[in-house]
């Protein structure tokens, strides 16, 4: 991915809410990437504390303890936060003055996704004057995640609803400056989009996550990539053709499409329960009870946080065990 974006003209910043892991960001700015972006604060201040260094929460801090906890750590991080919210902006602020910190600030704008973000124009504009007002937040520029773009299967329409909604960017960012609010950052795309957002002379980072493992989801939607998260299964039942895996939903993400088996794609499973994955296969499979299979994820980010570690694998040897984290402030003794 970033080799790919080296050629466009946004840069990557890695969305690591996929892997949760400060190894793999680290391979990934090594590669080219100017920091992360992450959804939870929890996640950025395992990734600050980690060593990287320019976090983006490409998602909204709401709640005292989140906020404040935000607020410690900016003291010996540097972050970036999206708000969308004047209320919110102050909280922040005031939570910034209290812990003797700062941080940086974009507005998120909707464009389309009907999540996150400011409604209209005049609406950011409004929220910039305001932010300017706030003491420890300083307005640096917009994001705008076209998440509705990324479940279009046909190409065709993917990249006109992705110009759309960097088009309605642009009209944000022309009203902002006009007002005096140059926007230096403008965070957008995803992996779905990363090369028709990432042309955009207009985007300057793309927020990629999901290419550094590509499961079945995006890998069916975005080819290019190869598949490089796995999770293992056993056969624990077997009766003439059905076999069952000890992989159900508890293991192996299930959301948007069917996990697979990486050495037999081509079967789909009969279902997957919360331990069970159940396939009726032919004789081309000659798979029996006990043996273990690879699984590709249907979705990588949720089968992740149901892990507390990675085995690293390089040429069927384990090479390294990577810690996931975090699944929340507890998890680990994150706030301990
Ligand atoms: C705000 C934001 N940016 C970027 C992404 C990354 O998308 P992907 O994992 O499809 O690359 C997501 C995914 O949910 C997101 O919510």
């Amino acid at each position: 991915m970033a080799s790919r974006l080296k050629s466009l003209h946004a840069k990557l910043r890695p969305h690591i809410k996929v892997q949760k892991n400060v190894e793999l960001a680290k391979l990934q700015i090594a590669a080219g990437a100017i920091g992360v972006c992450t959804a939870t604060v929890w996640e950025a201040i395992v990734m600050s504390a980690g060593g990287i260094k320019d976090v983006l929460i490409a998602n909204e801090v709401v709640g005292k303890e989140k906020i404040a906890a935000l607020a410690q750590a900016a003291r010996s991080g540097h972050f970036t936060v999206a708000v969308d919210d004047p209320h919110n902006a102050e909280d922040l602020s005031e939570a910034m003055s209290k812990a003797g910190s700062r941080i940086d600030a974009i507005i998120e704008i909707d464009v389309g996704m009907g999540r996150g973000g400011v409604r209209s124009p005049s609406e950011a504009v409004k929220l910039a004057r305001h932010l300017n007002t706030l003491p420890g937040l300083t307005f640096r520029g917009v994001q705008g995640y076209e998440g509705h773009c990324m479940l279009e299967p046909d190409r065709e329409v993917r990249i006109r609803k992705a110009h759309e909604a960097m088009d309605y960017v642009g009209r944000v960012i022309t009203q902002l400056a006009e007002a005096g609010f140059k926007s230096e950052i403008v965070s957008a795309g995803g992996t779905g989009t990363y090369d028709i957002t990432g042309a955009d002379p207009r985007v300057t980072e793309i927020q990629a996550g999901s290419y550094v493992f590509m499961d079945n989801f995006h890998g069916n939607l975005v080819p290019g990539f190869e598949r490089s998260l796995t999770v293992l299964g056993t056969i624990i039942i077997q009766h003439g053709n059905t076999i069952v895996f000890d992989c159900g939903r508890k293991s192996v993400g299930i959301d948007f499409v069917q996990p697979t088996m990486a050495a037999y794609p081509s079967y789909t499973a009969r279902y997957f329960a919360e331990e069970h994955a159940l396939f009726d296969v032919d004789e081309k499979c000659t798979l029996k009870l006990g043996d273990t299979m690879e699984f590709i994820p249907g979705y990588g980010p949720t089968t992740v946080n149901l892990y507390d570690a990675y085995h690293v694998v390089e040429n069927d040897v384990v090479t390294d065990i990577w810690p996931i984290i975090p699944r929340g402030p507890g998890h680990l003794g994150l706030l301990s």
